[in-house]
């Protein structure tokens, strides 16, 4: 069955329904998806293109595209409203049914979710409401995107040590977490799957390390989430921060992090604003107001709706597909890369036996194979880092030839 419906949004029960455009063979009954029928929705892949750069930026199917539309159009025309209700009513509603949807993607509840603009922002709140003493440390290590570096090294100033574990062979390991741990530790940061070259933590060891001292998982999702499964109840993560805008397929602007339940109480939010509480201020609550025992608390302002429209299909989208079965496949594509790239002798950056959607090898004059590969139509990242390396990251839309593709295509550039 290919789509069924398209179009921008229809009236349903009185509001905008925004959900109307359904994905190519729906796969919720969990017959095995059809990704080659999938990448019809995806109109970069209608051409040679060979996309394989989700790790940079993911590809945005048209229902997604249709949602955003849909926000737009209800913008634009100031409508339809139902009678009871404000416009920012109707946002506001959409937002919760789609904080739902991030707490079940996650494995979290509702009260667990506040929607941010960026994985930073969720970094941020994180890291900043700890109630740091001086002569506390945060450990992180060298795969950890800038982020979390440029929170703690401005954490210094207040007597906070930043510990280090330099990564080995592309990995870093929970020993070498549980060496820099101690009593003081307040806050273990790691990038869940590392953009560098996808290196992917074991979160539930690092999880038993810090909280075994005391201290909070901080972690970065943006190349996790949506790639593979996550389920912070499972990990144990105290904060997971991420976008959709990588492996949700979805939309920039907007953000979500995940705070563990019984820490939101004692967490205070970095910044507050108007909807950091449950009701409006009113003269009589404006010399104090309490924040909820919510993550909506780090909510401080006006959200970005049209992202939270478009984010609601991208979860709709990836559900009918099944995050399972993504997983499967990207790590079919990544392992089988792997092997096509061994013949040709490459040295890896990442490690053997990884699981995620991100394989990167190490290459003299990356940027100069980068150009290349896209003359030839190809899209990867191309980067210095450490050392020259070029980041390969499928996701469910690419297929074998793909990987083909880039191979044969790397193996024919002579620089
Ligand atoms: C691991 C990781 N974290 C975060 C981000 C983006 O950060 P933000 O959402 O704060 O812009 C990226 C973008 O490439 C990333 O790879």
């Amino acid at each position: 069955m290919v789509a069924s419906r398209l179009g921008l949004a229809s009236i349903k029960n009185g509001h905008m329904d925004t959900n109307i455009v359904e994905a190519s063979e729906t796969t919720s009954s969990g017959a095995a998806p059809d990704f080659e029928t999938l990448r019809r929705d995806f109109p970069p892949l209608e051409t040679d293109r060979v996309y394989l750069d989700t790790a940079f930026v993911g590809l945005m199917s048209r229902q997604v595209k249709a949602a955003h539309e849909a926000f737009l159009e209800e913008r634009y025309r100031f409508g339809p409203i139902p009678p009871d209700k404000t416009i920012l009513g109707v946002w506001m509603a959409k937002t919760e049914e789609v904080r739902g949807k991030a707490a079940s993607f996650l494995g979290a509840k509702e009260k667990e979710i506040a929607f941010t603009y960026c994985t930073g922002c969720g970094s941020n709140i994180a890291l900043k409401g700890i109630d740091w003493r001086r002569g506390d440390n945060a450990v992180i290590d060298d795969l950890e995107f800038s982020t979390d570096f440029h929170i703690l090294n401005s954490l210094r100033e207040r007597g906070v040590e930043m510990r280090i574990a330099r990564s080995d062979n592309g990995a870093v390991s929970p020993d070498q977490f549980e060496a820099l741990v101690d009593k003081r530790t307040r806050a273990l940061c790691v990038t869940h799957v590392s953009h560098h070259n996808g290196f992917r933590h074991d979160l539930k060891k690092l999880t038993e390390i810090v909280h075994a001292h005391g201290g909070y998982l901080i972690v970065d999702g943006a190349q996790s989430v949506g790639a593979i499964k996550v389920n912070v109840k499972e990990e144990g993560v105290d904060f997971l921060s991420c976008i959709p805008y990588k492996w949700l397929n979805g939309p920039n602007g907007v953000g979500f992090l995940y705070v563990r339940e019984d820490l939101i109480d004692s967490h205070p939010p970095d910044r507050l604003g108007w909807s950091s509480t449950d009701e409006f201020t009113s003269l009589e609550t404006m010399e104090s107001t309490p924040l909820p025992d919510h993550a909506k608390r780090f909510q401080y302002g006006t959200l970005s709706y049209e992202g939270i429209y478009a984010l609601d299909a991208a979860f709709d989208y990836i559900n009918r597909v099944g995050i399972e079965a993504i997983e499967k496949h990207n790590l079919n594509l990544v392992r089988m890369l792997r092997e096509r790239l061994r013949e040709r002798e490459v040295q890896f950056y990442t490690p053997e036996n990884n699981r995620s959607s991100i394989l990167s090898f190490y290459t003299e004059n990356e940027k100069a194979l980068g150009s290349e590969l896209k003359k030839k139509g190809i899209n990867v990242t191309a980067r210095r880092g450490k050392e020259g390396h070029i980041r390969v990251s499928p996701h469910f839309y690419n297929t074998e030839e793909d990987i083909e593709a880039f191979v044969e295509a790397y193996a024919g550039i002579k620089i």
